[in-house]
């Protein structure tokens, strides 16, 4: 299986796990996304009165979270190029009486239909390993930041030491497709998911990528270095 970033073959493995995406998240991550989220939005400075865009918004986890630092006094937009998952994001906004200020809209990443420094914050989880450009993507996210914001990237991301990337390799390349397939999901799309991770630059070498193209920038990794949060500020 190749590992073919292109937009349009990304947008139709993500339609085809849309419905259950949510669920094997939580099950991949042992819930711990969430807690990694939480960390970077703590990061972010995040609050009433700012605007945000959470790019390849999903189901929209990163969006609700901003909008709850907000207290639902904030603008966020939520971009997407897969409309399956942005249609599961709509139904969990409207299923949790989420207010207007929050919108999802279908979108590349690559070329975003927003003017300079429009943003306040910027944040993709799990998302800049999914792009074919990652340079050229953080740089577009530059552009759309206000000077001063701040860009929060959560990614998987492979473990600096040989034997801990051993063990998340085997965990997410033979475990997580097994389960799939056990629970009859789209197999492909895990195994798609085990070899971009492994094909991502480690923690330090992927800050140093954001770092040429113009944030300065923080790590975090987290769990062992099986993610890890990046905080730039333009
Ligand atoms: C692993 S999901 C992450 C979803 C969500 N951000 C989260 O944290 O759960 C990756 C998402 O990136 C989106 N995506 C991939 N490439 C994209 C691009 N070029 N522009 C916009 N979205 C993209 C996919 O459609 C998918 O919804």
């Amino acid at each position: 299986m190749s590992l073919d970033k292109s937009p349009p073959k990304i947008a139709s493995m993500f339609d085809k796990v849309a419905s259950h995406y949510d669920f094997m998240n939580d099950l991949m991550t042992g819930f711990s996304h969430k807690l990694t989220r939480t960390f970077a939005l703590r990061l972010s400075g995040f609050s009433g009165g700012m605007k945000a865009l959470d790019l390849a918004t999903g189901t929209g986890d990163f969006a609700f979270l901003l909008d709850k630092q907000a207290n639902g006094q904030a603008e966020i937009t939520g971009i997407d190029i897969s409309r399956k998952m942005l249609a599961v994001a709509a139904e969990r906004a409207r299923r949790n009486g989420v207010g207007e200020n929050v919108r999802f809209m279908h979108g590349d990443i690559q070329n975003l239909p927003f003017e300079d420094n429009s943003f306040d914050v910027c944040t993709i989880g799990y998302g800049i390993r999914n792009v074919p450009d990652a340079r050229s993507a953080m740089k577009e996210v530059l552009r759309v930041t206000k000077p001063g914001g701040r860009f929060l990237i959560v990614e998987a991301t492979p473990p600096v030491n040989r034997y801990l990337r051993f063990l998340a390799n085997f965990h997410f390349s033979k475990l997580i497709p097994t389960v799939a397939k056990l629970l009859m999901l789209n197999a492909d799309a895990y195994e798609y998911f085990a070899r971009s991770v492994d094909a991502f630059p480690i923690a330090p070498r992927f800050a140093r990528i954001m770092e040429e193209v113009g944030w300065k920038v923080r790590y975090y990794p987290m769990f062992f270095g099986t993610v890890t949060v990046f905080a730039g500020v333009k």
